[in-house]
């Protein structure tokens, strides 16, 4: 199974949850290839705020566009104000031969509670005519604290009953 991961990290903690992830699928059997997304240009933050409440996007830069080649595609990012950061949005616009993939669509947050942004992106997928499989959230706690020790196991796990399961 070819699973492509695009993500954006702008402070390390999707990062580190896709690094995980990663290593689940991969013991799974599935092959891996990372996708981060870049910004075509720094934003100012306040403007990224106002821009993810919109559900609006902001333009990147990215390796992979065209999915044709996956089996299943992940997307992840952080909750900006209770909504998915504006650049995650962008990625859905933008990419190829995304109708009929198989999506997951996971987001981090410090706290909990992220399932309207969940469903904001997969209505957005679902636009597209991509078939959202799953979503999860990450909590990574404050000051990212859980991002370490057993909750990492999880993710480990969480990455590879995915290769299971599909
Ligand atoms: C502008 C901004 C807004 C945020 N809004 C929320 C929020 O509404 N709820 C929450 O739990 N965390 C919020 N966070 C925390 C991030 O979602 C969390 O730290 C995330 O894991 C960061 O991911 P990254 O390090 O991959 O960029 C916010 C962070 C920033 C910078």
């Amino acid at each position: 199974m070819k699973v492509l991961v695009t993500y954006y990290s702008r402070t390390g903690n999707t990062e580190k949850v896709v690094q995980c992830l990663k290593e689940g699928l991969e013991k799974g059997g599935a092959e891996v290839d990372l996708n981060p997304i870049e910004l075509k240009k720094e934003i100012n933050i306040l403007k990224g705020i106002w821009w993810s409440i919109l559900g609006k996007t902001i333009p990147i830069k990215i390796k992979h566009h065209d999915v044709q080649q996956y089996d299943m595609i992940f997307l992840g990012g952080p909750v900006w104000v209770g909504n998915p950061f504006a650049a995650i949005n962008t990625f859905i616009d933008v990419c190829d031969h995304i109708e009929g993939k198989k999506a997951v669509v996971f987001l981090t947050l410090s706290s909990k509670g992220a399932q309207s942004a969940l469903e904001k992106l997969s209505h957005r997928f679902e636009n597209r005519r991509a078939q959202v499989i799953d979503t999860f959230e990450f909590s990574t706690g404050p000051k990212g604290k859980s991002l370490k020790g057993v909750e990492m196991e999880k993710l480990v796990e969480v990455g590879r009953d995915f290769t299971l399961k599909w």
